[in-house]
Formats: C-alpha cells, structure tokens, sequence
C-alpha cells in the first residue's frame, strides 16, 4: 500500500504540472464491501456492510469561471465542463459515460438540491480497484461531494449527502443502482461494520471480533453484463412485491415479504421471480442473523451463513459466474477461513471471506494459487479494514 505522505506529495507534484499552481483543498472517500446482503438494497432490506483502508483522493483548486477541470492519475484524459451546462440530466446509457460523469453527475445534483457549487481544478488518484465490485464510482461520487462542500463552506447532512450521490448515479450516470454504496462510502467508520437498514435508511454499528479479518478475493474479472442484468435483477424483485402486494396489502417491497408468505404463494408468481424474491427474503434474514452473531464470532454460524448466501447468489439469484465459483472453491478450501461469499453485484469481480486473523497471509497465498491454478488468472487477494467515511485526509 502506498505511503499516505507520498502519495500527497505525488498528486501535488502531477497537479502542479498539470495547473502550474498548488492544490488548495483536499478529500477523499472510501470504498466499502459487504459482508452479507446482496441485492437487498434496492429492496428496501438490510445490509451488513463496511468501508474499506481503499480510497479516492481529490486535490482542487477553485476557479472563478463556473468551469470544472478534472484529470485522474489512474485514468489517462482529463475533461472539462461548464457548471452552468447541468441543468438537465444527461440521461446517457452508462455505457456511454465515462468516469467524469460521475463528477458532473454530483455536481448536478447537488446544484439541483439547492447547494452551491463552484468551478475547480480537480486530480483524483483512487487505491479502490475499478469495476469489481468495492464502489470505485461511489468513492469517487462522495469525495467530489466533500469537496463542493469544502470550497462552498458549507456541510450537508450526511444521509443527504450520500442520497445526492445515489441521484447522480441515478438520473444522470443512468445507472438505478441502491443506497448500499453511498451510504457506507459516507457513513463509514474506521475500525467497523455497519448494519444498514435500507427502508430507515438508518445504520447500526456492529462491532468485529478482533481475531477476524476481512479478506478481499479478487477474481480479476470485470463485471459482465452489470448494468442490464442488474435492471432486470431489480425489475423481477419489484414484480414479485407487486404480485404479493395485490394479495398481502402491508407488502410495499420484499422486504415486508416473509418466507411463509412466500412459499404459500409460490404458484402466483412466475418461476423466475419466485426464485429471485427467495433469495432476497433470506438473505435479508441473513444479515439480521450475522448480525446477531458476528460480535461472539461464532465459527459454525458464521460459516453457514456466508455459504448460504454464495450458494442462493448462484442457484436463485444467479449473479455468480465460473471465476466466482473457482474462487469460492479455493477460499473455502484455504487455511483459516470462516466464511467466504461474493461481494457487490456479481457477474465477476471480488468476492470476500472472513479469515482468522492470525491464518490471513496463508490463506492469501493459498487462494492465489489455487484460483490460478484452475483459472490461469493470477487474483488479487488482500485483507481490508474499515476507515472513516468520506471528509478530510486523516
Ligand atoms: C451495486 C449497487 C448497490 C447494490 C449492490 C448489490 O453495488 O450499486 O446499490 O445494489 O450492487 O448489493
């Protein structure tokens, strides 16, 4: 991992390149992991979720033109755009769009919202890896957020915030994604997970057994499909609530759906869909139950739990892939592990284990070399730990 100061350093060397003058104000957000509930989200469930020590860093400068300069160090190309320019939503096809409409995406909304929002010269240098599944376009999102704040001086409600994130996404990045990512990005805090629940929009902090870590498996493969399977994930789940809300009028979503519920009226909703709402419903009682457990650390239970969530991830839901089940087979089969299951929306990406700590760098190299073994890609594979949420540099 890069040295905090140097990294400093490197972005205001390449930023004093890049604008012949010094940075003035600096932010970052993190990236997050979940550690149960996928898909809850936007079903108005629970997640069991946490921040990750990866972040996205932006260094400014303010300019007086109502423009917006931004370069990445990790994406070559910089982009420029005037403020005055958003005032509608692009509404593009996400593929289409390229990372910087994530940052004219927040500025849109937050100038929707009634924030001022000022013209700057911007460097992002971001540690959260892209497109495989650890919210890289939320980092960047709620770093450019805490940055608007800081040039205007003044300070969003931190729910708000993150709900202006989610928008940006939303209606001018196009991409109908949940609160999960925004949420954790901002609320995070170092040293914890969160409990989330999506219809409060409340979190609950849940403290980790100190013998365990958190292990990121990463099998290498960007995300297939995300986009499109993701709206048709998300279309299903809100089929299945409007069935069973026509039959059980306290259903607004699934998550007022139990598995009672469910099972009687299994021959009310196509096939598909049942399977969909069956993962939903159990993987919302998933997270209540490692909440409840996390804290003992007990092995078995926990164990249980995140192989339960791999396999309904696979059979009902059917977000996993053939890297993810080779990945899954090499964590559940490495020394020290838990508990290993996929991480963020699937097709690809990272999954993530929870790992005696005191086994983590076997574990690590364990999973490496089986996955490569069988795959013939060499994964990433590093333990995390929960950092503050989006603000100022420590
Ligand atoms: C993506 C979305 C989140 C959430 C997860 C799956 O990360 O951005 O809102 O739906 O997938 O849990």
């Amino acid at each position: 991992m890069i040295d905090p100061g140097e990294r400093k350093e490197r972005m205001a060397e390449r930023f004093r390149q890049i604008y012949g003058r010094d940075p003035q104000a600096w932010r970052r957000a993190p990236g997050r992991v979940d550690l149960m509930g996928s898909h809850t989200d936007y079903n108005q469930g629970y997640v069991m979720t946490m921040t990750i020590d990866r972040d996205t860093w932006v260094a400014a400068a303010s300019r007086p033109d109502r423009r917006v300069a931004i370069c990445s160090m990790n994406i070559a190309g910089c982009n420029e755009f005037s403020l005055d320019e958003l005032k509608q939503p692009l509404q593009l096809p996400a593929s289409a769009t390229d990372w910087t409409s994530y940052v004219a995406g927040v500025a849109w909304a937050m100038g929707a919202d009634g924030w001022p929002v000022s013209g700057f010269d911007g460097l992002v240098h971001s540690t959260v890896p892209f497109g495989s599944g650890l919210s890289s376009s939320a980092a960047l999102e709620m770093a450019v957020a805490a940055l608007f704040e800081a040039l205007g001086g003044y300070r969003v409600e931190r729910l708000r915030l993150a709900q202006l994130g989610q928008r940006a996404e939303n209606q001018y990045v196009g991409m109908n994604c949940g609160i999960l990512d925004q949420f954790s990005s901002v609320m995070g805090q170092a040293g914890s997970t969160i409990l989330l629940d999506c219809r409060s929009l409340s979190g609950q902090i849940i403290p980790m057994p100190p013998d365990l870590a958190v292990a990121i498996c990463d099998t290498r493969l960007e995300r297939h499909l995300a986009g499109t399977e993701y709206s048709e994930r998300r279309a299903q789940c809100e089929e299945g609530a409007r069935i069973l809300g026509g039959i059980y009028p306290q259903v607004r979503t699934l998550r007022d759906v139990s598995a009672e519920m469910l099972s009687r009226h299994r021959a009310d909703l196509p096939e598909v869909v049942y399977r969909r709402c069956k993962f939903i419903v159990q993987e919302d009682q998933r997270v209540l139950e490692l909440a409840d457990c996390l804290p003992e650390g007990d092995r078995a239970r926990l164990g249980e739990l995140f192989s339960a969530s791999f396999a309904g991830a696979r059979d009902l839901y059917e977000i996993s892939v053939p890297a993810m089940q080779a990945m899954h087979a090499a964590m559940s089969a490495a020394p020290g592990v838990v508990g290993a299951r996929q991480a963020g929306a699937g097709f690809g990406g990272c999954l993530v284990a929870l790992v005696e700590n005191a086994r983590a760098d076997t574990f690590a190299e364990y999973v490496s070399q089986a996955y490569t073994r069988s795959t013939g890609i060499q994964p990433n594979v590093y333990t995390v730990q929960a950092s503050d949420g989006a603000g100022r540099l420590a």
